[in-house]
């Protein structure tokens, strides 16, 4: 029998269509000398039937995943910084027109968004559970509260703060399995004609990459227009624009906004219809996805043996979260890849969660080119091929998993 759950967003019933196994938290870099225990979970993602949200069948603590050694930072990517940084620029001009306007942004990480706004000399708040990410913000003058975002410390923004003309998140809202909680808090702080702003992988471009790497354990939901609709209608509000956008591989950005408030744009009647033609969810497009995950697994392994074999060196490139996915369900390890280089400092000297790689600097990528570099971070791929001209001249080739596995 398939595996069932309950859908965390309507209750229905969700049906599971990739089962990934005992997978480690993405985002926890080992330190070699630590001996304690490693925390493993079931990866699995299903489908509801009622209200199509894509989402995962077993859900990880948050505190386990947000914290003060949590290694992501916004910042570390030039073409994220340009995207931040034109995004509040928008916010700013299109929802914080008035007198004394207040922006709100859950997960605001290191500030790289927010950092615009304040020195626009806008009133905000970043709420941000991970302490060391957010000491980065503060530095940039960014005003944060180190707090999940949910009703109860939505009513207390609200209280001190007042309504907020703008609610933004990026990366953010789709790693929240509490969706009524952050929802009737959002509906709870937004003025009358305030709107609820949110930009996060695209199940679309992921069904269509087969780019099963955006699973992992803080990715809880994978969001359509569709079912992003069907979400915001138990809460009051309506889906008045989406635009799609071209960062981490595909992702949509929603306009959420009270019920009647606003005009939807034609925008979103276009990409309902659009997926309602997809079928994105039915089980005969989601058992495709599942077969083509498998067959990339095994070429792609198929690939990093056959190089070992011949001799050559590979290394991996972008200790992405998203890579704990690709190593742990390919079974890739230290025997198939050197080192993994990342410009993280928080991620270099560790291991990688569950697959042990070993994660370098830039440098040791730079110092001494591998044969094949194995592209985790390709959703970064424009930015890394514009600096990395270097490793082609000298031979060098990439090693690609997505949408199919190749070599250029
Ligand atoms: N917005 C940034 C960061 C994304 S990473 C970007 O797009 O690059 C996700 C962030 O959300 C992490 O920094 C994490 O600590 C934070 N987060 C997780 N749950 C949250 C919650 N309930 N409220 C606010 N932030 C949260
Ligand atoms: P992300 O896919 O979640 O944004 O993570 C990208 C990771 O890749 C992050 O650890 C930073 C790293 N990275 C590099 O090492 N070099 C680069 O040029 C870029 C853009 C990212
Ligand atoms: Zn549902």
């Amino acid at each position: 029998m398939v595996p069932t759950a309950t859908c965390r967003v309507c209750a229905g019933t969700v049906t599971e269509f990739m089962d990934f196994g005992r997978q480690p938290l993405s985002d926890a870099f080992r330190d070699p000398a630590d001996t304690s225990e490693e925390f493993f979970y079931r990866l699995a993602v299903g489908a509801c039937a009622d209200c199509e949200m894509v989402q995962m069948m077993e859900e990880v603590p948050r505190e386990r995943m947000f914290h003060e050694g949590y290694p992501y930072y916004s910042s570390g990517s030039s073409v994220m910084r340009d995207h931040f940084r034109s995004t509040a620029q928008k916010l700013l001009a299109e929802h914080a027109a008035g007198d004394d306007p207040f922006v709100v942004e859950l997960g605001c990480n290191d500030g790289v968004m927010l950092e615009t706004v304040a020195r626009a000399g806008v009133r905000h708040l970043g709420m941000e559970p991970s302490t060391g990410v957010s000491e980065v913000a503060r530095d940039k003058g960014v005003r944060v509260r180190n707090a999940f975002f949910e009703k109860a410390t939505a009513l207390r923004i609200r209280e001190e703060d007042g309504p907020a003309d703008v609610v933004y998140a990026a990366n953010t809202f789709c790693h929240i399995p509490y969706v009524d909680s952050v929802l009737e808090g959002i509906t709870a702080l937004l003025a009358p004609g305030g709107v609820f702003v949110f930009e996060d992988p695209y199940f679309g471009d992921v069904s269509e990459k087969a780019s099963f790497d955006q699973f992992y354990d803080e990715h809880f939901f994978l969001f359509t227009a569709t079912s992003v609709r069907n979400m915001a209608r138990r809460f009051g509000l309506e889906l008045v624009d989406v635009e799609r956008l071209p960062t981490h591989g595909g992702e949509l950005r929603y306009t959420l906004a009270r019920e009647g408030s606003r005009t939807p744009a034609p925008a979103v009647g276009a990409l309902l219809a659009e997926e309602d033609k997809r079928a994105l969810t039915s089980p005969e497009v989601l058992s495709s996805f599942t077969r083509r995950v498998g067959e990339n697994r095994e070429r792609l392994v198929e690939e990093l043996r056959s190089l070992r074999d011949q001799g050559r060196r590979v290394v991996g490139y972008g200790a992405t979260a998203k890579s704990a996915t690709v190593l742990n369900f390919c079974g890739i390890g230290p025997d198939l890849l050197e080192f993994i280089c990342d410009t993280t400092p928080a991620k270099q000297g560790r291991l990688t969660p569950g697959s042990h790689v070993m994660v370098r600097d830039h440098g040791a990528f730079t110092d001494s080119y591998p044969d094949y570099a194995l592209l985790l971070a390709w959703n970064h791929a424009e930015e890394i091929m514009a600096k990395e001209t270097g490793f082609r001249d000298a031979g060098g080739r990439w090693l690609r998993y997505v949408p199919d596995v190749r070599t250029t």
